[in-house]
This record gives structure tokens, C-alpha cells and sequence, in this order.
């Protein structure tokens, strides 16, 4: 039997996401699933980059969209704007009529992580926006969930919940993702496979 394969498709401007997607990787690979790390087609222009500090991402190939249809599921992960997905993301999505009228990737399965750059600068309602993309393509959100005791607790500030693994940047970028992040986000990988293997024959 074939291994089941999940995309993990990212845009991240000072590389933080890059990093929650490596973790997501490893928890996928643990559990015996085909996992592949690619990044939305950036559309910001060299110059508005270098203005913005913004990390190379080359060696990561760029996915393209009608290429979902080789997965049996994916997860995308990008950083908030204004607590929704960058436009980088949108554009992603916004070429995916062609799938959507033909209903493509229905059935199939998706998860979502995130980063903000502040405690409350909205990881959940950014993770509930995008939602509508994977409703509308007829795709079956994945959720993290409770089921780890590294989404509780109250004793230090950290990204992710039960909509997705996550990460704070701090508004200059500064701060790293944590070690507990890491393991949420191997976490989300671990059970968004398991999911995925319930039902892939
Ligand atoms: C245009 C723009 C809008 C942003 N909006 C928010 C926001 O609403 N809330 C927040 O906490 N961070 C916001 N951020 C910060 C980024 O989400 C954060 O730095 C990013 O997630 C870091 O991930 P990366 O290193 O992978 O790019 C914004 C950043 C940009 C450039």
C-alpha cells in the first residue's frame, strides 16, 4: 500500500512560519505519511521585500495550485495580516476556480497553522477566515484540537491552540519559536496523519 501524501504549503516573510512547517513535517514523517514542505508563489515586488527584512525562501519549491490534486491532504501555513491570510495566500486560492467548479479537491483532507506577531494579534480568527477556502473547495478541516496537554496551561506565553499549531514573531521579528511551539506544531503533523490514515485505503 502506497503512503498517503500531505502537502505542507507555506508563506513566510522573516521565516517563522518556515520553521513551525519543519516541525509539522517531522510529526507527519513520524506516523509514516509522505510529506512535502512548499511555499505559495510570493508576489511582493525584490525592492518591497529587502524594505521588509524579508528571509530567501529558494530553496523551497513553489506550488502550483492545480498540483493540490496530488495530495491527499495539506496543510498551509502563513502568517497573519490584519487576521487573515496575506494576500501571497489569497492569490494562491483566488487561482483555484477551475478546481473548485470541478470540486477537485472535495473529500480531501486540511489543516491550517499560523503566526502573529502579538499575543492577541489573531491566531484563531485568522485560522477561521481561511477556513471559507477549504468549505467552499468542499475540503474537511482538520482541527488540533485538545488532545495534547501542550495546548493548556497558562504558565508562558505561546502560539497555537486547538485550531492549529502556531508561533509569535513579536512585532520586529525578534522573537523564535519556542520548543513547546515546535512540539505543538509535530503534534498537529502527528494527528493530522493519523486522521488521514484512518480513511486512506
Ligand atoms: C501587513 C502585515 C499585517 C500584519 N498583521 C498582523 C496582525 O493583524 N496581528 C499580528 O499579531 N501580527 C500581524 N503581522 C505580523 C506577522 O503576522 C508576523 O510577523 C508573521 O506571522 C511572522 O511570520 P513569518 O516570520 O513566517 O513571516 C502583520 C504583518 C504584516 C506585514
Amino acid at each position: 500500500m502506497s503512503k498517503p501524501v500531505v502537502y505542507v504549503v507555506i508563506h513566510s516573510l522573516w521565516g517563522h512560519i518556515k520553521t513551525v512547517a519543519e516541525s509539522v513535517v517531522e510529526g507527519l514523517e513520524a506516523q509514516g505519511v509522505e510529506a512535502k514542505l512548499f511555499r505559495v508563489q510570493e508576489t511582493l515586488p525584490e525592492e518591497v521585500l529587502g524594505k521588509m527584512h524579508a528571509a530567501t525562501f529558494d530553496a523551497i519549491p513553489i506550488l502550483a495550485p492545480q498540483d493540490l490534486t496530488k495530495a491527499d491532504g495539506f496543510i498551509f501555513g502563513f502568517g497573519t495580516r490584519f487576521g487573515s491570510a496575506p494576500a501571497q495566500v489569497k492569490a494562491f486560492w483566488d487561482a483555484t476556480g477551475g478546481l473548485w467548479a470541478s470540486q477537485a479537491l472535495a473529500g480531501k483532507y486540511g489543516g491550517v497553522f499560523t503566526s502573529t506577531g502579538t499575543q492577541h494579534g489573531g491566531q484563531e480568527i485568522t485560522i477561521s477566515n481561511f477556513i471559507s477556502h477549504y468549505v467552499h473547495h468542499g475540503v474537511l478541516f482538520v482541527p488540533l484540537g485538545y488532545g495534547s496537554p501542550l495546548i493548556s496551561g497558562v504558565d508562558e506565553v505561546f502560539g497555537g491552540g486547538p485550531w492549529g499549531a502556531g508561533t509569535l514573531s513579536d512585532s520586529n521579528g525578534s522573537r523564535q519559536v519556542s520548543q513547546r511551539e515546535k512540539d505543538i506544531a509535530k503534534y498537529q503533523g502527528e494527528s493530522f496523519a493519523k486522521v488521514l490514515k484512518k480513511t486512506f485505503h
